[in-house]
């Protein structure tokens, strides 16, 4: 078993929040296990727990058009949440929940290791860039450690509001070239090591 299927089998057992309790499926995240971006939006919604898939209903279906407009499907992207189990209603996520959910999104990103990570939304660019604000950095991209990590809005808020569309449009089609950076970043930093082994 893979060390990415052995993780779904945790998250899957995970009863630490009260929401496990009325969860159709628990949607730990689905893509390549290679993959360079990796996409972490909020929480699942209705369609999502239905399939136990992220990102399978209206704002999901608008993340395909959004990949491919940049020429990526979504198998070729790793795409995850926050939290992994509906918060009831489709209420916001709560403190706790995100808490206790953060080790899984962890380790997905430990076993991953994206060269870029893309933040869907106000609760996943809290975790990356912490008190700053999403009208304010959205489209913009900081380099910590080796990764790209890059905010966006929420396809379901560009959705709801026309006037964010436009941006979150934009705003993807400045991924290739940051993502093309990120590469050039990891053959510069595989390049010491290379010459070290003469
Ligand atoms: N919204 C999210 O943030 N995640 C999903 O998986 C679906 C909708």
């Amino acid at each position: 078993m893979s060390a990415l299927s052995e993780l779904y089998r945790e998250i899957a057992l995970c009863q630490q929040c009260e929401i496990a309790k009325y969860r159709i499926n628990v949607v730990p995240g689905e893509g390549a296990e290679d993959a360079d971006i990796m996409f972490i939006g909020e929480a699942p919604g209705w369609h999502e727990d239905q399939q136990g898939r992220p990102f399978v209903g209206p704002a999901g279906l608008y993340l395909d058009e959004l990949l491919a407009s940049i020429n990526l499907k979504r198998e070729q992207v790793y795409i995850a949440n926050v939290i992994k189990c509906r918060p009831q209603g489709n209420r916001d996520p709560l403190p706790a929940e995100i808490h206790n959910c953060r080790k899984w999104l962890e380790r997905q990103i430990e076993l991953i290791r994206p060269k870029m990570i893309a933040t869907l939304g106000r609760y996943s660019m809290a975790m990356f860039f912490p008190g700053k604000s999403i009208s304010k950095i959205h489209g913009t991209a900081q380099k910590r450690d080796n990764t790209i990590y890059y905010a966006m809005y929420h396809p379901a808020a560009a959705l709801h509001q026309q006037s964010l569309r436009q941006t979150i449009e934009e705003d993807m089609l400045k991924i290739p070239s940051l993502l093309a950076q990120a590469e050039i970043m990891t053959e510069a930093k595989q390049q010491p090591q290379q010459l070290t082994m003469f």
